[in-house]
């Protein structure tokens, strides 16, 4: 499926209009998206079991990380020491070099193997954070996911969408000191929020967003049939 990049449609965009930057979906590639707390990492565990109870191969990450040199760049990216001292375009780039290495060994490899991947984050959450949130702005952000991802980009997000509140109750539970990101305010999640219903609303043939303030099994159930769709 083609996918174009069109501008973004909300005002906190005020970035020039990038030419439209022509990108291809990968077949069995899915990710998770979703504020801390929403719910991907317990998701992606029922969603890739109930693959392989059919016979699927799957292969799950988390990003940023994945790979040996991506979870190094994740120390980097979440060290709490790091808050106020980096840059928001070393952020950008840094994911992004995550990313690079963990198609290059373990996503795009995979799929020419003809596994599923799922990905418990992947390029819509820079769409989020980056340009979204830090209103970095969406030139930046498909300028290098044009080069980071190339044609390695997933046929379907789901975004598990959920209060910036609830959310926080959620992770409260966790304990354990908050990441550089997780101390972020209220309102920058409502903007990573926000980017993701806008990506969801934009983009709606490759994001779909589910309420996952209901029930854990009737979200996995939505989940499950929505990327069993795909196959
Ligand atoms: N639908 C739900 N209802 C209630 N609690 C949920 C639901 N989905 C997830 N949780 C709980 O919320 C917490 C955060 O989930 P987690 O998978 O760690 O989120 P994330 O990986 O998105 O940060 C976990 O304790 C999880 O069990
Ligand atoms: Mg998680």
């Amino acid at each position: 499926m083609l996918l174009w990049f069109l501008p973004w449609p909300n005002k906190q965009f005020p970035k020039k209009i990038l030419d439209l930057a022509l990108m291809r979906t990968s077949r069995h590639f899915f990710s998770l998206e979703g504020i801390d707390g929403s719910g991907k990492s317990t998701h992606i565990e029922k969603l890739a079991a109930a693959l392989e109870a059919e016979g699927y191969s799957v292969v799950r990450l988390r990003e940023p990380g994945g790979a040996k040199i991506s979870e190094r760049i994740r120390e980097i990216l979440l060290d709490a020491s790091f808050k106020g001292v980096m840059a928001d375009k070393t952020e950008l780039l840094l994911y992004n070099a995550a990313r690079a290495q963990v198609i290059a060994e373990i996503i795009q490899p995979a799929l020419d193997a003809g596994k599923i991947v799922i990905a418990d984050r992947f390029a819509w959450s820079t769409f989020a954070y980056q340009g979204y949130a830090r209103g970095l702005g969406a030139e930046y952000v498909q300028k290098l996911t044009e080069i980071t991802c190339g044609d390695c980009f997933p046929e379907l997000t789901v975004v598990l969408d959920l209060t910036v509140e609830q959310s926080r109750a959620r992770t409260a539970k966790r304990g354990g000191a908050p990441d550089r990101l997780e101390q972020e305010k209220a309102d920058f999640f409502e903007r990573v929020r926000q980017g993701y219903l806008a990506a969801a609303r934009d983009y709606p043939d490759c994001v779909a967003a589910i309420d996952v303030d209901r029930p854990f099994e009737e979200v996995s159930a939505d989940l499950i049939k929505l990327v069993k769709s795909r196959l």
